[in-house]
């Protein structure tokens, strides 16, 4: 067992996948399945949260996602704005922190704008950092850390892990410790490429819509049965 056994991880990263199929299993639309993964979202917050885990970083969009059909992603984009008007205030009442992260310019006005709301209003909470990566790309976030070091003057020299680190999109959260990844798929699709360098992987088969609180435990659980050596040796 390790050290940190009991420890929960402080910061869960997940790729939220298998809505789409969750739906054709039961022959509805693709984006029934992104409505229940929703209330899935709302609820594994919510239980991150009572767990004192202290950073969720939920994989909503990724920079690829607007490879799928046109009702897909106006059908996803409409369920942000959805979430928003649902949840935030409730979310902002309970202390929850939210950041978006990713590539907003090329996401519509609207969108940017909830998304706007959603960190203005809870940006001076203190509970659980909810980082919402949404037109995010690991690739991109690498990129746009090394385009903001120039813009600041950098010399070559000066570009170090730590220089990048502080310019990357969770910068205001520490490494995964944990990251998890629904519905099958033993990929990371792009999602931390930087940050998830030490985290532990935990895969299930489980559909997102499906992922609850026994769910989570059980990930948690796996989390704890890991030898974490960061390269070192066990003292
Ligand atoms: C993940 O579910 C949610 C998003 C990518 C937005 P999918 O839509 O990828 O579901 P599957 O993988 O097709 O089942
Ligand atoms: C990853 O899932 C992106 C999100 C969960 C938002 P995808 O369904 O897009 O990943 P691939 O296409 O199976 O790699
Ligand atoms: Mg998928």
């Amino acid at each position: 067992m390790a050290d940190t056994a009991l420890a929960v991880p402080r910061h869960i990263a997940i790729v939220m996948d298998g809505n789409g199929r969750w739906a054709k299993k039961r022959l509805m639309p693709r984006v029934v399945g992104h409505k229940v993964g929703m209330e899935t979202v709302v609820k594994v917050i919510d239980d991150c949260a009572r767990r004192g885990v202290q950073y969720l970083t939920l994989y909503a969009f990724s920079s690829e996602n607007w490879k799928r059909p046109d009702e897909e992603v106006s059908g996803l984009m409409n369920l942000v704005l959805l979430g928003v008007s649902s949840y935030l205030r409730r979310f902002a009442k309970d202390g929850y922190r939210i950041k978006v992260i990713g590539e907003r310019s090329a996401v519509s006005e609207k969108v940017r704008a909830a998304w706007q709301e959603a960190e203005d209003l809870t940006a001076a909470n203190t509970g659980l950092t909810i980082s919402v990566a949404f037109n995010y790309g690991g690739r991109w976030d690498i990129a746009q850390a090394c385009r903001a070091a120039m813009r600041d003057g950098l010399a070559p020299d000066e570009i170090t892990e730590d220089a990048l680190s502080a310019r990357m999109a969770l910068a205001h959260a520490p490494d995964p410790d944990l990251f998890i990844r629904t519905g099958g798929e033993l990929r990371v699709s792009n999602f931390l490429l930087w940050q998830l360098a030490y985290a532990e992987f935990y895969f299930t088969d489980c559909l997102w819509p499906d992922f609850d609180a026994a769910q989570l435990d059980t990930a948690i659980a796996a989390f704890h049965a890991r030898d974490r050596r960061y390269g070192g040796v066990k003292a």
